[in-house]
């Protein structure tokens, strides 16, 4: 399993993601990171990983499409397994999700479909949903709505802000990023249409709101 994963900023997901193939809870490596931003907090994670990090420059580039032009290329050269989006902040060209098709998964911190967009944990704050939580999924041209491989719920309580929020949420990508990795990884995800299959997984019971104290 080869991977090139997409960063921007902090890379605290990259982190969790080399973690578990450090630790051998994934069978393969990441072949590359690549940031758009070249202060991006996660270029330091790979090194600290000894993994191959670039810093591409968007703005040396006319349009989106030929920075996404140059980026595909460049990962090619990888012939990676997986393209993984973590934190990548840029809307990606259709010309970049066509030729990742089906190999090219991204992480965001709300259960899609709702709050999709930036800030979706203020969103679910500020809509005043009492669960929120994290989705991966394959990305599609739709913007955060491509087939969801797994979700995290995360209780909203009337005391969180959307730091709290984000930090809860946060705790549960850095599990379910790697899990859908792995799942991945051993050749047991099947997509039927929009539904995405886990072959053998065990799937828990829902958790209890906890302000259902009546039914
Ligand atoms: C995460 O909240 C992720 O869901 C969203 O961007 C954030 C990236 O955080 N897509 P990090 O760079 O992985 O720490």
């Amino acid at each position: 399993m080869k991977l090139v994963v997409l960063i921007s900023g902090r890379g605290s997901n990259l982190k969790a993601i080399s973690q578990a193939f450090k630790e051998g809870k994934i069978e393969g490596k990441i072949s590359l990171v690549i940031s758009n931003k070249k202060d991006a907090h996660g270029l330091e994670v790979a090194r600290e990983y000894g993994i191959p990090s670039e810093f591409h420059d968007p703005s040396i580039f006319e349009t989106r499409e030929e920075y996404d032009r140059h980026l595909v290329e460049r990962i090619k050269k990888e012939n990676p397994d997986l393209v993984v989006l973590a934190g990548y902040m840029r809307i990606l060209s259709d010309y970049f999700i066509e030729s990742f098709e089906g190999k090219l998964i991204n992480i965001h911190p709300s259960l899609t479909p709702a709050f999709t967009g930036l800030k979706a944990q203020k969103q679910a704050i500020q809509y005043g949903a009492k669960f929120s939580g994290c989705t991966v999924h394959f990305v599609t041209k739709e913007l955060d709505a491509g087939p969801v491989i797994i979700q995290a719920v995360v209780p909203v309580r009337p005391e969180d802000t959307e730091e709290t929020l984000s930090d809860k949420i946060l705790q549960y990508e850095h599990r379910v990023y790697p899990q859908a990795i792995k799942w991945i990884s051993e050749g047991r995800i099947k997509i039927k249409g929009r539904q995405v299959i886990v072959e053998g997984a065990r799937y828990g019971t829902l958790p209890v709101n906890p302000a259902l104290e009546d039914f």
